[in-house]
């Protein structure tokens, strides 16, 4: 297996096809697949999962299509989650590897994650003889703070190993990575910075809104559904620019996150969303449109850190 393959300008993220209640709905492998091909015609080949999102139902859909096509043709971006973690295991983390693996049908992970720092540092101690054992690619740490970052770069520094990305929540109304330093800590560490959630579920992507509500029985429409009033002003703003450009409002947030020196994970049900994403990593954005876009935002201050992370100090 070829280590560390260059990454694309954009990761897929496949939280929805979990179907675990957080979107809404409930999505096919059939409606999927056409999802995913049109992806990897685009060269958008880099996969984010984890078994958390439905219990390994994410993972199963995936694993069924990455089946189909030579391994080295994708990258595969997979995640421990403490909250799963099984207490019988004499590894955990290496027991949801291996779990995990086994429904992606991969010995291998491109990237493989601590999911978030519950019981930290403990899980990037556990990691090591995975990572030394040649089965991953890149370590990734999410949902981490500055300080508990650095704690876990020490950890693994004394191995020989090292933190190679970062995920977390990077969106214009969420910028506590920026703010808290992390974004400059990776930039000097030559660490790849994740920005997930940058369309915050579909409220920043113009398909939502007052009259378009997210769907009642989601967790995002309980989130989303009682802010859509207050984004208004915001979501005119970005469809401004976006009619400037010619483009779709989605691909303005995606194109900012890029701007701003990360990699965005782009939840996609749609093969249009696909579509946008690749159209949104050839945008590019002026400087007064970041700026814009940034003071609407701030203009907007709404609290959209959710109940699994907390903002970045
Ligand atoms: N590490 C962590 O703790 C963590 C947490 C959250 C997410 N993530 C990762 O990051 C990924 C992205 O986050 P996310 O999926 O929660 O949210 P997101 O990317 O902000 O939003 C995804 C949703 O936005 C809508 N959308 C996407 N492209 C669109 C377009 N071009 N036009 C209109 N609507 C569009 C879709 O809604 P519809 O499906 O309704 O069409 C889609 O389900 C996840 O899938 C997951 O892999 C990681």
């Amino acid at each position: 297996m070829t280590q560390n393959k260059q990454l694309p300008k954009i990761a897929l993220g496949a939280w929805a096809w979990g179907n675990d209640g957080t979107f809404g709905g409930k999505l096919t492998a059939e409606e999927l697949r056409p999802v995913f091909d049109a992806a990897m015609k685009a060269g958008l080949n880099l996969w984010d999962t984890a078994y958390v999102y439905g219990m390994g139902a994410s993972e199963k859909t995936l694993g069924s299509f990455l089946r189909t096509v030579p391994r080295d043709s994708y990258l595969i971006s997979d995640k421990f989650t403490p909250q799963c973690a099984d207490p019988s295991a004499e590894n955990a983390v290496t027991a949801m590897y291996e779990t995990s693996a086994k429904l992606l049908g991969t010995d291998y992970m491109d990237i493989y994650w601590i999911h978030n720092p519950v019981g930290a540092p403990e899980w990037t101690r556990k990691l090591i003889p995975l990572a030394k054992s040649g089965k991953i690619g890149r370590i990734g740490l999410s949902n981490h703070n500055l300080a508990e970052l650095k704690e876990a770069a020490e950890i693994l520094e004394k191995e020989g190993l090292k933190i190679s990305a970062v995920q977390n929540h990077y969106s214009l109304l969420n910028r506590s990575s920026e703010t808290s330093g992390i974004l400059d800590y990776c930039k000097d560490n030559d660490i790849t910075f994740f920005s997930y959630m940058v369309l915050e579920q579909g409220a920043l992507s113009g398909k939502y809104d007052t009259k378009h509500p997210f769907p009642e029985d989601s967790d995002r429409g309980a989130v989303y559904n009682p802010m859509l009033p207050q984004l208004e002003k915001l979501n005119s703003g970005l469809k401004e620019i976006a009619d400037k450009h010619g483009v779709a409002i989605a691909q303005l947030p995606v194109a900012w996150a890029i701007a701003k020196g990360t990699l965005p994970i782009i939840g996609v049900t749609k093969v249009y969303q696909v579509e946008d994403a690749v159209k949104a990593a050839a945008l590019k954005l002026t400087d007064e449109e970041i700026e814009t876009m940034e003071r609407l935002a701030s203009e907007t201050p709404l609290n959209v850190i959710r109940g699994w992370e907390k903002e970045m100090k």
